[in-house]
Formats: C-alpha cells, sequence, structure tokens
C-alpha cells in the first residue's frame, strides 16, 4: 500500500491496456483508460440509447447519460451540473468560448495569454484578437526555473483587459502556476479568467472557485475517461453569452453551448472516470466530490515521490538536461540528451519498451522561449498513478544508457 491508501498493485489490476507489457510515461498526451470506462461505454452501445427529447425510454436514457456526466465533471472540479458544456475536445470548446466572448470585445480592448500554455489555450485568443483589433499581451515564463511569475501580471493588466487565460498546469514541464493570484488580479480589474486545467486535472484535485477560474477547461482522455473536452462555468455567466447555434436547438444553459447530437456512448464513460478517480484512495469516504478530495491528495503523494526519484536521477546524468525546475509541479519532465536529437531518443527507449514523447507537445511558445524547438524539441516522460517504481528505475537505467550509444 503506498501513501494515503493508493494501492498501485491493485489500480494496475484495473487497466487491462497495461497488459502490453510497455511502460507508460506518456499520460500527459493520453492516459490509459480502466475496464470500468470502458464497460460503461460499451454498456451504452449495447443498450437502446436513442437521441435526446423523445417520450420512449431509449430516448430518457440518453438525457441521463448526459446528466451523469454533467455530474460527475462538476463533482470532479467543484461546479455545478448546469454548468458544465460537454464537446468534442478541450481546443473545439475553447475556439468556441473564444468566438462567443469575442462578439464583446472592442477595438483597443486586451487579452493576456502565458508562453506557458499548451497551444489550445493561446491561438484562439490571439486568432479572435486579430480578428476584432484587440491588443494581446504576455506573460513570460522564466526561462532558469520554469515557472509563471504573478506578480508579472500586476502590469500585464489594464482597465481594458477583457480576458486572461492560464494554465493550471504545464503538459510540459509540469509547472503549476498560482493561478489563485493571477485570477484575483485579473477579476480586481474585471476581466475573465480562462483556466486551462486538461494536464492538471489527473495529479491536482480542482477547486474552480479556489483557482478563481471563470471558465476551467479539461479533457477525459487524460484522466482515464474517453475522448471529450468539458468546460466548467457558472451558470449565471453562461446564461449572459450566445453562442453560434441553429434555431430549434435548445436555448437553455448549459445546452446552447453544445452542438449538434453528443457522443452518448462516451459520455457514458465520463461517471465512470470520475468514480475511478475517487476510488483511488481506500481511505476516502463521503460523497464523490469528498472521496476525490482523499483520493487525489493520495494521487499527488504517491506521484511526487516517484517524480522525485526520477527528476534526480536524470538531473544528476551529465549526458541529460532537464527543462526547469518549478517550484510546484505536476510529476512531469521534459529533458534533452546531448548529441541525440528528441526523436533518436524517443525511438531508442520504444525499443526498450518505454512509451515517451518528443516533440514541443503543442508547448511551442514555451518551447520556442527555452530555444529547443530548432533542435527537434523535447523528450518527455510524465508519471500517472498506474506507474510504479520498477518502471521508473528501469526508465531512469534506460536514459542512462543513452551515454553509452
Ligand atoms: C495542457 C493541455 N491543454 C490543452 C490540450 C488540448 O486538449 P484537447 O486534445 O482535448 O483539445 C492538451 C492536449 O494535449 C493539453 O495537454
Amino acid at each position: 500500500m503506498g501513501d494515503g491508501g493508493l494501492d498501485v498493485a491493485r489500480v494496475r489490476g484495473l487497466f487491462p491496456a497495461l497488459a502490453d507489457g510497455f511502460v507508460h510515461t506518456d499520460g500527459p498526451a493520453g492516459t490509459l483508460l480502466p475496464e470500468s470506462v470502458a464497460r460503461a461505454v460499451a454498456h451504452a452501445m449495447r443498450l437502446p440509447v436513442a437521441n435526446r427529447g423523445g417520450v420512449f425510454p431509449a430516448s430518457g436514457r440518453a438525457e441521463a447519460i448526459v446528466s451523469a456526466a454533467r455530474s460527475a465533471v462538476a463533482d470532479l472540479v467543484g461546479g455545478t451540473p448546469a454548468g458544465v458544456i460537454f464537446g468534442a475536445n478541450m481546443t473545439t470548446l475553447t475556439y468556441r468560448i473564444a468566438r462567443t466572448l469575442a462578439r464583446t470585445w472592442r477595438p483597443g480592448d486586451e487579452v493576456v495569454v502565458s508562453r506557458l500554455d499548451h497551444d489550445a489555450n493561446i491561438r484562439p485568443w490571439l486568432q479572435l484578437a486579430e480578428e476584432t483589433g484587440v491588443l494581446v499581451r504576455w506573460a513570460e515564463v522564466d526561462i532558469e526555473t520554469g515557472d509563471l511569475p504573478a506578480w508579472q501580471y500586476d502590469q500585464l493588466l489594464t482597465e481594458r483587459t477583457r480576458l486572461v487565460a492560464v494554465t493550471a498546469a504545464s503538459n510540459a514541464i509540469g509547472t503549476r502556476p498560482d493561478v489563485a493570484a493571477i485570477a484575483a488580479r485579473a477579476h480586481a480589474v474585471g476581466a475573465l479568467v480562462y483556466v486551462d486545467a486538461v494536464h492538471a486535472a489527473p495529479h491536482v484535485y480542482l477547486d474552480r472557485r479556489a483557482l478563481g477560474a471563470d471558465f476551467l477547461a479539461l479533457s477525459a482522455y487524460k484522466w482515464c475517461g474517453p475522448h471529450v473536452g468539458a468546460v466548467v462555468a457558472d451558470p449565471a455567466l453562461l446564461g449572459q453569452m450566445w453562442p453560434d447555434k441553429v434555431l430549434p436547438a435548445s436555448d437553455r444553459v448549459p445546452e446552447r453551448f453544445e452542438t449538434g447530437t453528443p457522443p452518448f456512448e462516451l459520455l457514458a464513460g465520463v461517471p465512470a472516470a470520475v468514480d475511478h478517480l475517487a476510488a483511488l484512495s481506500a481511505d476516502g469516504t463521503g460523497s464523490r466530490r469528498e472521496r476525490l478530495q482523499t483520493s487525489m491528495a493520495a494521487v499527488a503523494a504517491y506521484e511526487g515521490e516517484l517524480f522525485g526519484w526520477l527528476d534526480d536521477a536524470l538531473r544528476a546524468m551529465r549526458h541529460v538536461q532537464v527543462l526547469g525546475s518549478p517550484e510546484d509541479r505536476t510529476p512531469t519532465l521534459s529533458f534533452t540528451v546531448a548529441n541525440l536529437a528528441p526523436r533518436q531518443v524517443t525511438a531508442e527507449l520504444s525499443r526498450r519498451g518505454i512509451c515517451a514523447w518528443d516533440g514541443d507537445y503543442y508547448a511551442r511558445e514555451l518551447f520556442d522561449a527555452l530555444g529547443v524547438n530548432e533542435a527537434g524539441g523535447a523528450v518527455r516522460l510524465g508519471l500517472a498513478h498506474y506507474n510504479t517504481a520498477e518502471e521508473v528505475g528501469y526508465v531512469i537505467d534506460a536514459v542512462s544508457a543513452l551515454r553509452l550509444r
């Protein structure tokens, strides 16, 4: 049994995909799925599930699936089900929210984006700013540490700032900025805050209000769920927004943000994924939200310990350079290897049965700032709650052996 009641042997037994024998350190690009999620999706495909809005049972089943998925995501981040919007993925939803908000922007208004973010929380805002004559300001990363200092927002925010887009955790180097401090500054000038919690969600207990996120964006495939995205907001705020929609579709919130027919079978897997997270610690009691708090604390402690070992070991290797050393972080790091391109490194790791990502993983602005893109980016290792100490030791040995090639 690990910290806080997380029994990794039991947890691994929940993942049929682990039978492939690989070491999956590619979680930041999408985690594996537990059997419970696969079953929930398959179950919804075997039953009669019609579209919503009919009077017969198969239609009621579709309605129930959507409603259970909204409740699950609300529990995951401390929102209300009526404020949970589903969509194809985080990127699509972010474009949708950006386009809708931009209708109220005026030339000379301002938005603030960060160099730390995944491009999905940068480009939509930049493109809409360009279309509407809005000025873009950049929050910069400390290139030594990889931190995104909150104090710089004092200079970046003005009375004209309409929106601040910032990540809750970097998918490339794991940095967890002080989002609450940034949001408090943004709210003081009346700006809205759009937080990308895609990478943070599988590692930390999220609380939308405590973070000060007017919008919190998620992607279920990063936390053991199916490929659907979600944005969580206050229903009252959503009620003031009018996205593009077809005439017969519902004007209600949050439905008015959801174009067309949703993937009911995938949404059926969402509560199973949240239940999976909530049950990771054997010590959890109470409501699902309360059990999530216990479980995510156990996940953070477990992953943190393994990650500390991995990080220290890689930093001690003379042929390896780990990018940044953020103060507060998820168990995700990027590194380069002397005389080897990132793609050569991941190919060699793959030969040894290790799944690792190379490139910029869409953290394009960050890697341009760090100067690594010209050489093919970096190599990413990200831990999840199903990784073991034995696997971390194996990965350390494999990276160490790259020197000998
Ligand atoms: C931090 C972060 N934000 C946003 C995204 C985009 O998410 P999606 O694939 O759901 O569009 C990703 C995907 O890698 C990510 O890691």
